[in-house]
C-alpha cells in the first residue's frame, strides 16, 4: 500500500486516483437548509438530493466507478439466458474466491432473502447466530419464522475503544448457542465488517475459528462479505499474523473456510448488485430455484448486464491495496480530526463511515426526543451534509411492544462513499462540526406526532423553533457565507 510521508505538514490521506468525470453540487443557504429539513420531517432519508452538499447517508451503491468499469459496461451482453457477461463474471469470482458456483442476485438483501427461504424454517423456528445484526438480514430471518442470536464479543459494544477487531465473535457464546440449539441452526452468519457497530472489522483468526466451530457442529458458515473490502484493509494493517499475505491470499484463506459467501455489490465490487457463491452443487441447485422464482433467470438474477460487467472490474479493484485503503484512510482522518476537536466519535475508526455519539454530543436531548435524529438534522443545517440516524428512529419496533425500543447506541453515521469526496470537503465538514460543537446548546429534540410504532423513514416534528434559532446564530457567525 502506498504510505506517503510529508515534509512540511502532518500527513493527509492522499487520493490514489485522478478524477475524470465530475458532478456539480451546490450548497443552499442556511435558511433554505432549515426549510428543506423541515419539509423532510427532520428525517434525512426523506430529503431531496438537490438540497444536499455532501451526501454521507450511505456508502451503498454510491461509490465512484473507474473509467475501466464505465468502459466495461459497454461490453454487457444483454441476453436473457447464458450471456457472455455471466460467464465473464463467474470466471472472475472463481479466480478470486475459488468457489465453483455463483448466483447473480440484484442486491445484498435479496441474497439474504434467498438464503432465508432456503434454510430458515418455522415451528420450531430456526436460529441464526451472528456476530451482529443488520436490519435487512434479520428482517428476512424473522419473515421466514426464525430468529437470530447476537454473539458479538463484549468489547464490540464499547463505543470508545482501542480494540482493533470489535466485530469479533465471542466464541464461547457462539459455541453455547450451537450446543443449546442442535438441529435448529439454519446457519451461522459472519458479518465482515460489522455495519451497525460502526463498520468495525472482524479478524481473520476469529472468522477461521467460527468456521471450525461450524464444522464441529455440522452447520453452514455463511459469510456476509458486503463490507469485506474495508475488512481486508484492516486485516492487512492490524492483524500481524497475516501481514505477509497478499489481499488475494487473505481472501482465498477466508473463502476456503466458508461454506457460503454472499455480498452486496453496492459495496464490494463498486457496482450495484449482489451474489451468492458456494462450492456445493446440490445446495447451488436448491438456492437457484428461489433465484429463478424471485429474482430473474439465474444467469442475471435481476441485475443489469452493464452492472455485472462493472462489478467484474470492480472486484479486481477490491484486491488492490491502494484502492481499498482509500475509504478507511479518509474515515480515520475524519474521525481523528473530530476527536481532536473534542467531538465524541466511535473508536477505533472503522470502515464505511465515521460515527458520532449523539448522547455525548448533545446530552441535553434524552431518549424519546431522538438525540441522533436531532443531531443529524443539526449537522445538515450547519453544513449541508446528510448523515444517517442510527438510533431509536431506525430501531425496528415490534408491533406487539407498547414501549418504544431504545437501542444501545444513538449514533449519526457520516458515511464516506469511496473515492467520491476530497480532503478539502472533509475539512469543510470538520469546520462546520466544530461550529456546531460550540453551539450545541441550541440543538433541540424531535418527536413523532402520533404515538406507537413508526418506520425509520417516517416524518418527525421539531420540539420547538430550535432549527431557526440555530440558523440565525449561523448567519450571525458566518455573515454572508453559505
Ligand atoms: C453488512 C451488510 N449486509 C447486507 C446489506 C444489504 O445490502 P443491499 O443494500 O445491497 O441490499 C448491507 C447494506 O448496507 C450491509 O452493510
Amino acid at each position: 500500500m502506498a504510505k506517503i510521508g510529508y515534509y512540511s505538514r502532518k500527513p493527509l490521506p492522499l487520493e490514489m486516483h485522478k478524477v475524470c468525470v465530475v458532478q456539480k453540487t451546490e450548497i443552499i443557504p442556511v435558511e433554505e437548509r432549515v426549510k428543506a429539513i423541515r419539509k423532510a420531517g427532520f428525517n434525512t432519508y426523506r430529503m431531496e438530493s438537490k438540497d444536499i452538499y455532501l451526501d454521507m447517508l450511505t456508502d451503498s451503491g454510491v461509490n465512484a466507478m473507474t473509467n475501466e468499469q464505465l468502459g466495461a459496461m459497454m461490453l454487457g451482453d444483454d441476453c436473457y439466458a447464458g450471456s457472455k457477461t455471466y460467464y465473464r463474471l463467474a470466471d472472475k469470482i472463481k479466480e478470486i474466491f475459488n468457489k465453483d458456483y455463483f448466483l447473480p442476485i440484484h442486491q445484498g438483501r435479496a441474497c439474504e432473502y434467498m438464503l432465508a427461504l432456503a434454510y430458515v424454517k418455522p415451528n420450531p423456528g430456526s436460529i441464526v447466530p451472528m456476530n451482529f445484526q443488520f436490519g435487512t438480514s434479520v428482517g428476512k430471518i424473522k419473515y421466514c419464522g426464525g430468529d437470530y442470536v447476537i454473539c458479538l464479543k463484549e468489547e464490540g459494544f464499547n463505543k470508545q475503544s482501542t480494540d482493533p477487531f470489535k466485530g469479533d465473535f465471542d466464541l464461547e457464546k457462539l459455541e453455547g448457542v450451537l450446543k443449546a440449539n442442535e438441529g435448529k441452526i439454519a446457519f451461522v452468519r459472519i458479518e465482515s465488517g460489522t455495519n451497525l457497530i460502526g463498520g468495525q472489522p472482524i479478524s481473520l483468526d476469529n472468522m477461521l475459528a467460527v468456521s471450525e466451530l461450524c464444522k464441529k457442529y455440522g452447520v453452514y458458515s455463511v459469510l456476509d462479505a458486503s463490507l469485506l473490502q474495508d475488512n481486508l484493509h484492516f486485516i492487512k494493517t492490524r492483524e500481524n499474523k497475516y501481514k505477509a499475505l497478499s489481499i488475494r491470499e487473505i481472501v482465498r484463506k477466508l473463502s476456503d473456510a466458508m461454506d457460503i459467501i454472499y455480498f452486496s455489490a453496492r459495496k464490494l465490487g463498486f457496482g450495484r448488485g449482489g451474489a451468492i457463491i458456494l462450492n456445493d452443487e446440490k445446495q447451488y441447485e436448491y438456492i437457484k430455484t428461489f433465484v429463478a422464482s424471485f429474482e430473474g433467470f439465474p444467469t442475471f438474477g435481476g441485475m443489469s448486464v452493464k452492472e455485472m460487467e462493472a462489478i467484474r472490474v470492480g472486484l479486481d479493484d477490491t484486491m488492490d491495496e491502494d484502492i481499498i485503503s482509500q475509504g478507511p484512510q479518509f474515515i480515520e482522518y475524519l474521525a481523528n480530526e473530530l476527536e481532536a476537536a473534542g467531538i465524541p466519535v466511535v473508536t477505533p475508526p472503522g470502515g464505511l463511515g465515521c460515527h458520532i455519539d449523539a448522547m455525548k454530543f448533545i446530552p441535553q436531548i434524552k431518549h424519546g426526543h431522538y438525540p441522533a435524529g436531532s443531531l443529524a438534522s443539526a449537522i445538515y443545517i450547519a453544513s449541508g451534509a446528510r448523515g444517517m440516524e442510527r438510533g431509536a428512529i431506525d430501531e425496528p419496533w415490534d408491533s406487539e411492544t407498547e414501549d418504544e425500543p431504545y437501542g444501545s447506541m444513538e449514533l449519526v453515521r457520516l458515511a464516506v462513499p469511496r473515492r467520491v469526496y476530497t480532503v478539502s470537503q472533509i475539512n469543510y465538514l470538520v469546520d462546520r462540526l466544530c461550529w456546531l460543537r460550540d453551539n450545541k446548546d441550541l440543538i433541540g429534540g424531535l418527536h413523532f406526532e402520533t404515538k406507537g410504532p413508526h418506520q425509520f423513514y417516517d416524518a418527525l416534528t421539531a420540539d420547538s423553533d430550535w432549527p431557526e434559532k440555530l440558523a440565525a446564530k449561523f448567519r450571525e457567525d458566518f455573515g454572508d457565507s453559505l
